[in-house]
């Protein structure tokens, strides 16, 4: 039974490590990256308010629930899947979301590695100081230059793997813990210090506007918002069943999900506050797609005072934020195969670092060589590059359907007793989360998708 159940790979030290590395797998090029640029192509305010409350009906719950599975099972989500089937006496047929999962997390990494990339690139650009007194259009170019070039790209994502897989195949406990006390507080300080020079541009109020009036939204643009809440706080795919593995009984995953959710949340939007003020300051578009902070944070640090280092120590940041992420990603994988083909964690990274290097290629071309080769699955996207396919197919499908699963098998399929046990939580914040995980946030996710193929209208 779970009660005897330890993990192999060992447990995280105490709860605030929990936390702190949940934290570093949620706050990632999500919040910096990509929070910014979906919010601008999807109009602003309304894409907030959706994503939003997917964070806090979506979100929290599944968190709970993810977290839960993972410590009653204590194993990598596929072993997981077995074992918690096993235990309520149900289909073991349920692997296949942990399999689902493994797959959702190397095809993000492949090309969430590219877009780290451009970051660690972005730490010499500064630091050269080639945004000095730099103009919109001079940004721009600068972009535009190293995206049309695959050799670069390719270097970068190729430093990124390794870098990566050097961690995972020490294991994910040592390192880590530090990397998240002290680099999460200074990256968020520096968000803070670019909010303030978006406050000087004298368009800080269009961006805060941008950001909170309700405007409209696309039924694609609703589906964003929500595969982005499973995206930014790293659901759906087992990362943070995996990371709930390693948490051992006596501590409180209520208040950690909750936790962790604030975090990921503020310091998306304070990207968001840094950004858009800048973006309408120099005329520049808010759907200009996956560059937009390239395109607006290195204007901020070519002309504020003292810019080349703030700007060469936030590239920095934001490197090792991607890193810790990028870390949760991979885990599942290099966990199961430790577990099922005996490989050494050694092994075993260097395997699954090389297959998801590999994949990543297809990203980097995006940019450039293949930049017009789209493709379309009918009733579900059309012309979309490989980039934006493999980004379409894990955010907005793959995390949500995983999600919805994990809320299905945590409030119908297991036994009442089983979670009451494992959340060991106050009466009332219990039926609230069964009440959530039972019916809204499975009805939620359903009504998402019905709507986003057109077979509904909200
Ligand atoms: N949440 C991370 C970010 O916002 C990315 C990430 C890490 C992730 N682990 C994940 C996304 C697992 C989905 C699933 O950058």
């Amino acid at each position: 039974m779970s009660e005897k159940r330890t993990s192999i790979h060992g447990q995280w030290a105490n709860r605030t490590v929990f936390i702190l590395a949940a934290t570093g797998s949620a706050v990632g090029l999500g919040n910096i990256w990509k929070f910014p640029y979906i919010t601008g192509e999807n109009g602003g305010g309304t894409f907030v308010l959706v994503y939003l409350l997917c964070i806090a009906l979506i979100g929290i719950p599944i968190m709970m629930a993810e977290i839960t599975l993972g410590r009653r099972g204590k194993q990598s989500p596929i072993n997981t899947m077995i074992a918690l089937a096993k235990d309520e006496h149900r289909n073991p047929g349920w692997v296949w979301l942990g399999w689902m999962g493994v797959a959702a997390g190397f095809l993000i990494l492949s090309y969430y590695s590219v877009i780290a990339g451009w970051a660690m690139s972005y730490i010499f650009r500064t630091g050269s100081g080639m945004f000095l007194g730099v103009t919109a259009d001079g940004v721009n170019s600068i972009f535009t230059d190293l995206v049309s070039d695959p050799e670069r790209l390719l270097a970068w994502h190729t430093i990124f793997m390794v870098m990566t897989m050097m961690i995972v195949a020490r294991g994910v406990k040592q390192g880590l813990e530090k990397a998240v006390t002290y680099l999460m507080p200074l990256l968020f300080g520096l968000l803070v210090v670019v909010v303030i020079y978006a406050m000087t541009t004298g368009y800080f109020m269009q961006g805060v506007e941008f950001l909170f009036t309700p405007g409209t939204i696309t039924r694609e643009g609703v589906l964003t918002a929500m595969g982005h809440a499973f995206f930014t706080l790293s659901l759906g795919m087992g990362a943070i069943m995996v990371y709930g593995s390693y948490l051992s009984e006596e501590y409180s995953i209520t208040q950690a999900a909750i936790w962790i959710a604030i975090a990921d949340t503020v310091v998306a939007l304070l990207a968001g506050l840094a950004i858009f003020p800048i973006v309408f300051a120099n005329g520049l578009e808010p759907g200009a797609g996956p560059g937009l902070i390239f395109q607006t944070l290195p204007i901020a640090f070519g002309h504020m005072q003292g810019g080349t280092l703030v700007g060469v120590i936030f590239f920095t940041l934001l490197v090792f934020a991607a890193w810790t992420s990028a870390i949760s990603l991979i885990e599942p994988a290099v966990a199961y195969l430790v577990e099922n083909k005996g490989l050494s964690r050694i092994y075993a990274s260097v395997w699954i670092g090389f297959l998801t290097w590999f994949v990543g290629l297809g990203t980097v071309f995006s940019f450039n060589i293949w930049k017009d080769k789209t493709m379309s699955i009918p009733y579900i996207f059309d012309n979309l590059t490989f980039f934006d396919t493999l980004d379409y197919l894990t955010a907005n499908i793959m995390l949500p359907l995983g999600g919805l699963f994990i809320a299905i098998f945590a409030a119908w399929v297991m036994r009442e007793q089983s979670t009451k046990e494992e959340l060991a939580t106050h009466p009332v914040i219990y039926k609230t989360w069964r009440f959530l995980v039972r019916f809204v946030t499975p009805l939620a996710v359903i009504i998402v998708f019905l709507n986003a193929v057109g077979a509904i209208k909200i």
